[in-house]
C-alpha cells in the first residue's frame, strides 16, 4: 500500500508519520518541500503530486489552523481549507484512492449542552469553521471513498497547543484567568494518528463505513479544568510551578477576533461502533503528553 501524507510536520501529521509507517510505503510532504509539492496554496502543485505519487490512500493533515488569523485572511483560509481540499478530493476520486481528512467541532454553532451527532445541523461561527465545512462538502461531493474525522482541542508533544502554553505560563506567572464556559474534549494527535491507521487497515476488509465521524477523546471538560489538570499532573511529577491563583472567567471577558462555540461536545459513539474501538477519556492522553513534555 502506498500512502501520501500531506502536512507531515503538524501536530497530527508528525504522529501520522509514525502511525502509518507499518501500513506500507509512506510518502510524506510539507509546504516547503521541493521534490514534491505539499503546499495547499498551490492547487496545480497538489494535483500534480497526487498524480505523480499515485497513492492508494491520501491522508491530509495540513490546514489553515490559525482560527483568529483566519478572520483577517479569509481568502487564504478558504484556499487551504476548502479549495485545495476540493482538488485533493477530485484527484483521489480519479485514482479510486481512499481519502482521509480532518475537520473540526467549529463547524457547529455550539448551542445547547448535549453531545452532537454527525448528522446534526452545522452553523459555523467563524471563518475557520466555515472554510473547514466547505472542505468537508467538497469531499462529500467528489470522492465517496472517504473518512472525514471531526476532532477538537488537539494537543501533542510537538507543536503549539493549549496544554504547552499553560505549562509555560504557569512557570512564569502566579495568577491566570482561564475560560470556564466552553466545553469539549482535548484530543491527542497520537490518538488521532493511531485511529487513522486503524481505519485504513479496517477499510481493507470493510468498504461500508465511509463518511463523516466525530473522532474525539471521551468525556468533557472546560479550558479552566483542562489547565487545572495539566498543573496537577505537572506538580505530581515534581515540576515546580509559580502559579497559585486560577480564576475561571466567561468567554465574554476574553474577546478574540473569531467567535468560538460554547458547546464543543461531540458524540464519538458512531466512530467507536463503526471501527470497533474504545476511545479513552481525555485525561489519559493529556497526562501522558504533560509527562513527556516535562521530560520526566
Ligand atoms: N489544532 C486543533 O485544535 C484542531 C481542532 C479541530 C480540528 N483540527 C484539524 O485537525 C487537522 C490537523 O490539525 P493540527 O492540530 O495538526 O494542525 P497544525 O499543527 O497547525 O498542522 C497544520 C500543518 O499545516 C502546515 N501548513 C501551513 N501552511 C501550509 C500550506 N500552505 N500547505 C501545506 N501545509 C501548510 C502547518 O505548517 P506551519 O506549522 O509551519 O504553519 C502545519 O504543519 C487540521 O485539519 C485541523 O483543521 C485541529
Amino acid at each position: 500500500m502506498k500512502i501520501l501524507l500531506i502536512g507531515k510536520n503538524g501536530q497530527v501529521g508528525w504522529e501520522l508519520q509514525r502511525a502509518l509507517s507499518t501500513l506500507g510505503e509512506v510518502v510524506a510532504v510539507d509546504y516547503f518541500d521541493t521534490h514534491l509539492c505539499g503546499d495547499l496554496t498551490d492547487l496545480e502543485g497538489i494535483a500534480r503530486t497526487i498524480q505523480t505519487v499515485h497513492p492508494d490512500v491520501v491522508v491530509n493533515a495540513a490546514a489553515h489552523t490559525a482560527v483568529d488569523k483566519a478572520e483577517s485572511e479569509p481568502a487564504l483560509s478558504r484556499l487551504m481549507n476548502a479549495d485545495s481540499v476540493a482538488i485533493i478530493a477530485k484527484e483521489t476520486a480519479s485514482l479510486g484512492a481512499l481519502l482521509i481528512h480532518y475537520s473540526t467541532d467549529y463547524v457547529f454553532d455550539g448551542k445547547g449542552t448535549h453531545y452532537r451527532n454527525e448528522d446534526e445541523q452545522t452553523g459555523p461561527l467563524n471563518v475557520y469553521g466555515e472554510t473547514k465545512f466547505a472542505g468537508e462538502e467538497a469531499i462529500r461531493s467528489a470522492n465517496p471513498r472517504h473518512f472525514i474525522f471531526r476532532t477538537s482541542w488537539v494537543y501533542a508533544t510537538r507543536g503549539a497547543n493549549f496544554a504547552k502554553t499553560m505549562l509555560k505560563l504557569a512557570r512564569e506567572r502566579d495568577a491566570l484567568s482561564i475560560i470556564n464556559d466552553q466545553f469539549g474534549a482535548p484530543t491527542g494527535a497520537e490518538l488521532l494518528a493511531d485511529c487513522t491507521a486503524h481505519a485504513i487497515r479496517f477499510e481493507k476488509n470493510d468498504q461500508t463505513k465511509y463518511g463523516t465521524y466525530h473522532l474525539v477523546a471521551s468525556g468533557e471538560t472546560t479550558w479552566f479544568d483542562y489547565a487545572s489538570f495539566v498543573f496537577e499532573v505537572a506538580r505530581e511529577n515534581g515540576e515546580s510551578l509559580k502559579i497559585e491563583k486560577l480564576t475561571g472567567v466567561p468567554t465574554s471577558s476574553y474577546p478574540t477576533p473569531a467567535k468560538r462555540p460554547h458547546n464543543s461536545r461531540l458524540s464519538n459513539d458512531k466512530f467507536q461502533q463503526a471501527f470497533d474501538l474504545i476511545l479513552p477519556d481525555w485525561k489519559t492522553g493529556v497526562k501522558r503528553v504533560v509527562i513527556e513534555v516535562l521530560g520526566k
